[in-house]
């Protein structure tokens, strides 16, 4: 069987070619997925071959996506594959962290070790080889930052032009920076991001666009691969449990697609659960779980202090429902303080991350601590995107500057100021022995 695009939407499942330029199904309006046969190769030789794969000099190999690509197979050839990379991201012990969730143990996989800093980059190589694919020659997407600094520099490196639409003073400088120096037309439009997501789906449409949101199904395949390559470290032992911020629900939907595939096809035998963190003021998803009707109710307005999830009303909701419920999954919301106590814990264990990121070691804490889960568990949280993304809110936190959205202080629990001295070598080591 070819690959395929076919409609998530259980009661329509039309399929359409894989090379049509869609982004919701044509008969229904639902979500569209790539679909495929089972790999031709058994399990045991394509994770042999993977892993010899790691230590080629041939770029498609060098590639933390790539290098998985059959079970990623939506291309006819590879020669639209632009990569710089992507993936190759470490599982990484963090102890520290582990005693503040009151876990055994706790390992992170540190997407923010990606090319331009986050997960984006192990989606974007795919939409980029798509978009050539097809003969686009512009793309565009809206973003909280990094979608944007990681299509930037993939499409430019491609030689497409990248268009950033962006919600005006919502994004960090860092990442804004990105898109900028990777030479995207960048437009800081005044409306938050849900408002600016229907905006561009109509732009691109009327102006001949290719979108590359988490909309875009092969987006989504090439952040399957960050579970992929996870469970490739973990010599294919899954965890007891995945642990993930949500905003617009891409990864969400990635992840859950890649375990039920590698599941189906027999890579794994076992389904690790799901479970998606969310900021307090932005929870749609958690919200839609908590009610038994599981009815959807956009955030208007949504608020968090960390922007890369400041998403109210998140574009894939309906699988990441199913991915969330097919693994046995759930979803659990934190606080402004919450988040920026977990993200300076792992600023102490020497890794660091965004705040976005933090919100997977506050929503394990609060998980433990509930009994959901034990702390023998073994868990595997993913840090999304990288601490350089926005220093301004590092150096707020640890001067007991940062603000939640609403105004009320947040306590710096683990603030480290920077201390001002004389140039005198004796006040200094005044300064060092207290
Ligand atoms: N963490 C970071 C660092 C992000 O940038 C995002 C999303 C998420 C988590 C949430 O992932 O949307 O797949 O649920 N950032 C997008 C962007 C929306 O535009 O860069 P999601």
């Amino acid at each position: 069987m070819p690959a395929e695009l076919v409609c998530f939407e259980e009661r329509c499942r039309a399929r359409f070619p894989i090379a049509d330029v869609i982004y919701n199904c044509p008969h229904c309006g639902g979500l569209l997925e790539a679909v495929y046969a089972a790999p031709a190769a058994p399990p045991a030789e394509l994770k042999r071959i993977w892993r010899q794969r790691r230590t080629a000099n041939a770029p498609l190999d060098q590639s933390g996506v790539w290098r998985y690509r059959e079970i990623i197979p939506f291309l006819e050839t590879y020669d639209s594959v632009v990569t710089l990379r992507e993936g190759n991201t470490p599982l990484l012990d963090a102890p520290r962290a582990a005693r503040y969730a009151a876990l055994d143990a706790l390992v992170f996989k540190h997407q923010g070790f990606n090319p331009t800093g986050s997960f984006k980059d192990n989606g974007m190589t795919c939409g980029v080889a798509q978009a050539l694919r097809l003969g686009m020659r512009r793309v565009a997407c809206v973003s909280t930052g990094n979608t944007s600094a990681s299509m930037a520099a993939y499409a430019s490196a491609a030689g497409l032009q990248p268009i950033v639409f962006i919600p005006h003073g919502n994004i960090s400088y860092g990442k804004l920076a990105q898109a900028l120096d990777y030479g995207a037309k960048t437009l800081q439009v005044e409306a938050n991001f849900d408002q600016i997501l229907a905006l561009v789906r109509t732009l691109a449409e009327r102006l001949g666009i290719y979108l590359l949101n988490s909309i875009n199904p092969f987006r989504i395949e090439g952040q399957k691969t960050i579970i992929v390559e996870m469970l490739d470290q973990r010599d294919w032992n899954p965890p007891d449990w995945i642990v993930l911020p949500g905003g617009n629900l891409g990864n969400t939907s990635a992840f859950g697609k890649a375990l039920r595939e590698l599941y189906a096809w027999g890579f794994i035998a076992k389904m690790p659960r799901l479970a998606v963190i969310q900021a307090e003021g932005a929870a749609p998803f958690y919200e839609l779980m908590r009610t038994p009707a599981r009815s959807y109710r956009p955030v208007t307005h949504p608020e968090t202090l960390a922007t890369a999830i400041k998403i109210g009303d998140p574009v894939s909701w309906p699988k990441a429902l199913r991915e969330v419920a097919c693994s046995g999954g759930l979803v659990e919301k934190v606080s402004e303080q919450e988040i920026a106590d977990a993200k300076a814990i792992i600023g102490l264990c020497g890794i660091g991350c965004e705040p976005a990121s933090a919100a997977t070691l506050a929503g394990i804490r609060k998980l433990v601590a509930a009994g959901v889960i034990a702390p023998s568990a073994s868990v595997v949280a993913v840090l999304t995107g990288n601490l350089l993304k926005d220093p301004d809110y590092i150096y707020r936190y640890h001067t007991g500057a940062l603000e939640a959205p609403g105004g009320a202080a947040i306590h710096s629990a683990f603030g480290n100021r920077p201390v001002v001295v004389p140039n005198d070598a004796d006040r200094i080591a005044e300064v060092l022995q207290t």
